[in-house]
């Protein structure tokens, strides 16, 4: 089993847009094509295994070496800082991450902000850099609610459309940085099983859209 190469995909959109690539690079597997609900998916003659895992713990499979590499977004490598190598862009999965309020909200900077979010130490890092106080409000999903009710005044969240913040009546008032999807590699694996993963890697990355 030393030669395979275990790959932790995002389950969801992202990873089958993530896995379609991998095939056109030359790393198919049929049975994960089929129907069903399993997570583990093997081809012996190439040497892979996928898994499919929560898009949020890519990074922590890879780190930990379960997973000899994985795909993750920015959003998940910004706010966990996970000890991994990030290999490549792969240019899928294109979004940003914003700062969005009611459309009718006026910043007073004489207030202490309520910011609402899902990734916390993003929001921090980006108000830091403008000197700006606020207070975080931790949520794990359907931020767009907490401007509306009044539990904050502003969001740091991802848009990828625009939809969503359209249909709540919100507006992005400042981008704070591009996101897409990465490919990241365990460090130990990186070592050890050097030669595949940099091949894949090539394989994989040149077959990114670029721009
Ligand atoms: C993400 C994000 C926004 C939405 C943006 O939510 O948090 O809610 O997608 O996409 P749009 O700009 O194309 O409308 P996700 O689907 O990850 O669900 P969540 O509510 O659990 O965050």
């Amino acid at each position: 089993m030393t030669n395979w190469i275990s790959v932790a995909l995002p389950k969801g959109r992202l990873g089958e847009k993530v896995y379609a690539r991998f095939k056109a690079a030359g790393y198919p597997c049929p049975s994960i094509e089929e129907e069903n609900r399993k997570l583990i998916f093997e081809n012996p003659e190439a040497g892979i295994r996928y898994f499919w895992v929560k898009p949020s713990d890519v990074a922590i499979y890879v780190e930990r070496g379960a997973a000899d590499i994985g795909v993750a977004g920015k959003d998940i490598l910004l706010e966990y800082d996970p000890d991994v190598y990030e290999l490549a862009d792969l240019g899928l999965g294109k979004c940003r991450m914003c700062v969005a309020a009611r459309k009718d909200f006026r910043d007073r900077t004489d207030r202490v902000l309520r910011v609402a979010t899902k990734f916390p130490r993003i929001a921090r890092r980006y108000y830091a850099s403008i000197s700006r106080d606020i207070d975080i409000i931790h949520l794990n999903g359907s931020i767009e609610i907490a401007p509306i009710l009044g539990l904050s005044d502003v969001i740091v969240d991802i848009v990828e459309t625009g939809k969503t913040l359209l249909e709540n009546n919100l507006e992005p008032k400042a981008d704070i940085v591009p996101i897409s999807a990465r490919l990241i590699a365990s460090k130990v694996s990186y070592k050890f099983k050097y030669q595949q993963i940099a091949e894949l890697c090539r394989r994989v990355e040149s077959l990114s859209e670029k721009g």
